[in-house]
């Protein structure tokens, strides 16, 4: 029977990981504090994207009284990212979130993309035709890193389609 297989890495914390990702996990959790726009949801949420020319993009959400207006903060970072560095790959975005109260539960569990962002981030993927690293955290400090993003998106529709 055909099937979708991947790895993924797991770290207890961020110094487990490569001293740049560390960074750039950091980065993204700065900007989860101090970038968020989440007046509504109060979930606050940080992304930084790093490119091949070493440059490291932003990014938050920003929220809107009117809900669906808002945007996540991986899209805004991609999105930036395509503005300010136009034709330069992305190689890796790390996510990260911070809220209010979180239980004991909740602290282990990792930030994973939104639908929406998945597409996104596929859309970059094919538009630069090279593989997207992405990085998770939890708020305890856990990271998931996944080679590919891509497999986060099994049989996705992109541009072949059309
Ligand atoms: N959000 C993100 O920015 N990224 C994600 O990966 C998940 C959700 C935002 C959207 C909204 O502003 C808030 O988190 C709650 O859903």
């Amino acid at each position: 029977m055909p099937s979708f297989h991947f790895t993924y890495d797991s770290f207890p914390d961020a110094t487990s990981i490569d001293p740049v990702l560390q960074q750039l996990m950091a980065t993204a959790a700065e900007a989860a504090r101090n970038l968020s726009y989440a007046p509504y949801s109060k979930f606050q949420v940080g992304a930084a994207v790093l490119l091949e020319n070493d440059a490291v993009v932003q990014g938050s959400n920003q929220e809107n009284a009117s809900f669906p207006a808002g945007i996540c903060a991986e899209r805004v970072a991609l999105n930036s990212a395509a503005v300010l560095y136009p034709g330069i790959k992305v190689l890796t975005i790390a996510i990260a979130y911070t809220k209010a109260h979180i239980d004991a539960e909740m602290a282990d569990e990792v930030l994973s993309p939104c639908g929406i962002c998945r597409q996104v981030i596929s859309e970059v993927y094919q538009r630069q035709n090279s593989p997207i690293r992405l990085l998770m955290s939890s708020a305890n400090g856990k990271i998931i890193m996944i080679n590919d993003a891509q497999n986060l998106l099994p049989f996705s529709f992109g541009s072949h389609m059309l």
